[in-house]
């Protein structure tokens, strides 16, 4: 994610200060693969593409691999890995067809989409499941995902719903008060 970010900071800056053709060519610029001061920060924008496109990738592979993670992880890491790949092709087409605004305004498009996914992925990797925690409290009673959270901290949906109901005609009777202290006052 912080890759991504800087990725993103950085081609945002390219953009407003009319950088984008200052390197010409794709994937490398006229200098090769080394650093140049006068491509540099289209340089290391493009190694923060290649770098945030080797870890998505990773993240997707990890995630196949590992027999417990969540599906849903499999989902955005696999959807983040079709859009970086889609996203690294664009630069190269934004390039090519000289910064077309359309293109342009796509590749931000994608950009934020896949920034989304990345942090899908990382908020479902560092959730705790809540089946876990109603484990590790000595309350696990067969329940999983939400349901099961909403019964171990003692917010489940029927009593959120039955407060709900209660709170109508709490809401009525204080109407009713108000509407009798108006009268009194008058
Ligand atoms: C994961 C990969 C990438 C991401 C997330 C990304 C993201 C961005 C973002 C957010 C912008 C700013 C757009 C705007 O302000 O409208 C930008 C600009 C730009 N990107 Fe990328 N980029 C990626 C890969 C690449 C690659 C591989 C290239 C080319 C080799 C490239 C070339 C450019 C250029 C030339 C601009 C400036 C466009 C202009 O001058 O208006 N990008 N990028």
């Amino acid at each position: 994610m912080i890759v991504l970010y800087s990725l993103m900071f950085l081609g945002g800056y390219i953009s407003a200060a009319g950088l984008g053709l200052t390197c010409p060519e794709w994937p490398l610029c006229p200098d090769g693969i080394m650093p140049s001061e006068e491509y540099l920060i289209e340089w290391i924008h493009r190694l923060a593409a290649a770098t945030t496109g080797a870890l998505v990738v990773a993240t997707m592979i990890a995630s196949f691999l590992h027999k417990r993670a969540d599906a849903k992880i499999r989902v955005t890491s696999s959807l983040a890995t079709v859009f970086v790949i889609v996203q690294i092709t664009l630069g190269a087409l934004v390039i090519d067809l000289k910064l077309h605004a359309v293109l342009v305004a796509i590749h931000l498009g994608i950009g934020i989409l896949l920034f989304a996914m990345v942090l899908m992925t990382t908020l479902f990797a560092f959730r705790i499941p809540s089946s876990a925690k109603a484990v590790a409290h000595g309350r696990g009673g067969g329940n999983d995902g939400d349901s099961s959270r909403n019964n171990s901290d003692g917010n489940s949906g029927a009593s959120r719903g039955g407060r709900g109901r209660r709170r109508n005609p709490d809401s009525a009777e204080m109407i009713q008060d108000a509407a009798t202290a108006a009268d009194v006052a008058h």
